[in-house]
């Protein structure tokens, strides 16, 4: 016989034509091992609350339209085993369902795809080939294996927006480009049949674009097809240095940052924000500086080039 648990289900629940605000729905059923997340939800809305909402199509982790959070992750529904979630449950075998982060809810885990596709549309998240109109399918359009390899990894990406759920940047500011943008961009921008990386770069190159990215690698984390996803934020960005694009502060202040670690192996910390604003855009940080020097926290002017400096040194002409 199979083996079963009872297992609870709490629910996001939200509709805006007629709740005044967001609760959650406790719900109770009886699961064998190897049932998905998806397949739970979906006997819930079949058997106990039809008007329970939420997307999914594929069922097989390819269309990306079941992501949801699961005990607080954005994850894909489909590929989420439920007894593999118990051992992450807050309240024993009780599994927390909400929608994906940084999104308006539309109704309940059913959220707002819009910004994915305003951000996809302003990055030219798409090849522009030098064929002409005309000739389409009709001839290939081909690039070399050694090519495709650069992006093999960035085309597995199906647009699920696990990662911008997760992305603290986005949480900050929702202009931000998003982790899932910035990979497409890599992905585009690396393509030899395309003609618009000039056109992509100069707008990657804008406010709220490549630059912003803080590091903190949870999009990494979170992707659903273990896309090295931070692999081609730095991709976008060395474009920027190989195409001398210097005319932003993220340039600037990675440029610093690089020069320091070269020269002396520490990051020159009391200068920075001179080298990355110019004089007068960092006189606005003069209050800051004061309170930090009358505290006796203000990094010193002079750095201590550290012993092992020849090994960096060799690390950076490695990588040119
Ligand atoms: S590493 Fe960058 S893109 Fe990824 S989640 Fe953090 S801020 Fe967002
Ligand atoms: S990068 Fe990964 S998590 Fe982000 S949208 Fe693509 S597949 Fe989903
Ligand atoms: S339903 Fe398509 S990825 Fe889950």
């Amino acid at each position: 016989m199979d083996e079963k648990k009872d297992i609870y289900f709490k629910i996001y629940r939200y509709n805006p034509e007629v709740d005044q605000k967001p609760f959650y729905d406790d719900f109770k059923i009886s699961v064998e091992r190897g049932v998905t997340i998806l397949r739970a939800i979906n006997y819930i809305k079949d058997h106990v609350d039809s008007s329970l909402s939420y997307r999914f199509y594929c069922q097989a982790g390819i269309c990306g339209s079941c992501a949801m959070r699961v005990n607080g992750v954005s994850k894909l529904a489909c590929t989420t085993q439920v007894w593999d979630e118990l051992e992450n449950c807050k309240e024993k075998d009780m599994i927390t369902i909400e929608p994906l982060n940084n999104f308006e809810i539309i109704r309940d885990m059913i959220v707002d795809y819009k910004p994915v596709i305003n951000k996809l549309e302003k990055y030219i998240s798409w090849v522009t080939p030098k064929i002409k109109q005309a000739d389409l399918g009709k001839k290939e359009n081909i690039i070399s294996e050694a090519e495709f390899k650069v992006i093999d990894a960035a085309t597995d990406c199906i647009l699920c927006a696990a990662c911008f759920s997760e992305c603290s940047m986005m949480s900050a500011n929702k202009e931000y480009i998003s982790p899932l943008a910035l990979l497409k961009a890599f992905r585009m921008v690396k393509d030899s049949r395309d003609t618009r990386s000039d056109e992509r770069m100069a707008v990657l190159n804008q406010d709220h674009g490549m630059w912003d990215c803080t590091h903190c690698y949870r999009c990494v984390e979170a992707c659903v097809k273990n896309i090295p996803i931070m692999d081609a934020i730095q991709g976008v960005r060395n474009e920027a240095f190989i195409r001398k694009q210097n005319g932003t502060e993220g340039y600037k202040h990675a440029n610093a940052f690089a020069q320091d670690i070269r020269k002396t192996g520490r990051l020159k910390e009391a200068t920075i924000a001179i080298r990355t604003k110019g004089i007068f855009g960092a006189a606005g940080m003069l209050p800051f500086a004061i309170r930090m020097t009358l505290r006796g926290r203000m990094p010193s002017m002079f750095v201590k080039t550290i012993p092992g400096i020849k090994h960096v040194r060799n690390i950076f002409r490695k990588i040119k």
